[in-house]
């Protein structure tokens, strides 16, 4: 028998909303007493509950005020990672910057030896704990980058530990290969992506451990002209592609941009010319608020971004380094007063449009046919939720209509 939940004090679906471009409140369908009917683990319809004949399903009545929305989704996370760095996090507040530290061999370095030091059990077990607080707090997709190995084995043992993470825990996770994310001692970066290429990419595809491919595009991490090679012999392998880009300097968003990258996450650095040309482009610009919190520096220029006419999503960055936090809410929150975006944005930022940025149709609106990955808030109109700035989090949790 399918299942009816409701009614909800609000449903707001995100259906009918565009993938690119500025949007405002008033685009919003808001549907009051409304309630969902699951079959399968999918939407099947959206109504007001008295429009139901109740006797036809098996009946989870809501009896509290609740705001419903689209589970969230975490399109740009390092969350496999051993150890911590609040001794770089001190140096920071002390002046030193994110870019001293790694030019001295700290920073991701630091958290390379640190993962590699740690058992796989071990790490494991700290995915998945940061997995679960975050579905706690309504995130029921989120994407997994390695990045912490570097070296072929390393890169496929933290592979094999995000793919049995996913295996223990009902969120979904997306995992992708980031062995470029610097280049390890005792390599030039050209060999070291040579060697990634040849050795580990084919084996990634192979065992099917990911089938997106991520790179630092920084002059101290990989350059434009070296970055180029090896993200097209990743596509041509069959990868999606994802760039870290423009965090510091500018190159990364056009490169993602020539290459047919499906996003280009960070661009904190990026000018009114990266802005046009993603505007133009398909790729999914990802603004990580986490990481400029915790560099202490701009955010990603999400207003210029929309107006232009691009697409955009919004993720924590979630990391040792330079995401410590990894609350997608709170992070949002703070985007949307410091950058003046509509509570239609960041919901949309979450949501479907990165979904949209992961490749995945099947989520991200609460729409006939769509995965029934949902959250309730406990407040009575859909503007509480931004207006509490994160610190209220969904009661309650759905995953493939199974509540959590
Ligand atoms: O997205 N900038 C590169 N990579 C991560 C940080 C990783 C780290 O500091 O450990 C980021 O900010
Ligand atoms: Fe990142």
């Amino acid at each position: 028998m399918p299942q009816l939940i409701g009614p909800f004090k609000q449903l707001v679906s995100l259906t009918e909303l565009p993938i690119k471009g500025a949007l405002s409140d008033e685009q919003l369908t808001i549907i009051e007493n409304a309630a969902v009917s699951i079959h399968q683990g999918k939407i099947e319809k959206i109504a007001p509950l008295k429009s139901f004949n109740t006797a036809d399903f098996e009946l989870i009545e809501i009896e509290e005020e609740l705001v419903l929305t689209p589970g969230l989704i975490d399109a740009h996370t390092h969350m496999a990672w051993g150890g911590n760095r609040s001794r770089d996090y001190a140096m920071r507040m002390a002046g030193k910057t994110y870019q001293e530290i790694l030019a001295a061999g700290g920073g991701i370095f630091d958290s390379v030896a640190k993962t590699q030091q740690e058992s796989s059990e071990q790490l494991l077990q700290d995915l998945l704990t940061r997995v679960n607080r975050q579905l706690t707090d309504g995130v029921t997709t989120m994407e997994v980058k390695t990045g912490y190995g570097l070296l072929p084995e390393q890169e496929i043992r933290l592979l094999e530990i995000i793919n049995q993470a996913n295996l223990e825990t009902t969120a979904e996770l997306v995992p992708t290969c980031l062995a470029a994310h610097v280049c390890p001692s005792g390599f030039e970066k050209k060999d070291f992506l040579e060697l990634i290429e040849k050795e580990l990419l084919p084996v990634v595809k192979g065992k099917e451990l990911a089938h997106r491919v991520d790179i630092f595009v920084e002059d101290n991490a990989f350059p434009v002209d070296l970055a180029k090679p090896y993200l097209l012999a990743a596509k041509n392998i069959g990868f999606d592609i994802t760039i870290h880009a423009d965090q510091f300097t500018t190159g990364g968003s056009e490169l993602a941009i020539q290459i047919g990258a499906i996003s280009a996450d960070h661009l904190e650095a990026s000018s009114s010319t990266e802005i046009s040309m993603l505007a133009e482009s398909e790729v999914v610009p990802i603004a990580l608020p986490g990481a400029s919190l915790g560099l202490g520096m701009q955010f990603t220029p999400a207003r210029r971004l929309l107006d232009a006419g691009a697409s955009l999503a919004i993720a924590t960055d979630w990391n040792p380094g330079s995401a410590p936090m990894g609350d997608l809410l709170v992070q949002a929150s703070l985007l949307g007063i410091y950058e003046k975006l509509s509570s239609a944005e960041l919901l949309a930022g979450m949501t479907f449009r990165a979904a949209n940025a992961l490749g995945l149709p099947d989520r991200g609106r609460l729409a006939i046919g769509e995965r029934a990955d949902m959250i309730a808030f406990p407040v009575t109109d859909y503007r509480d939720i931004f207006y509490n700035q994160g610190k209220v989090k969904p009661s309650r949790v759905w995953v493939k209509g199974q509540e959590q």
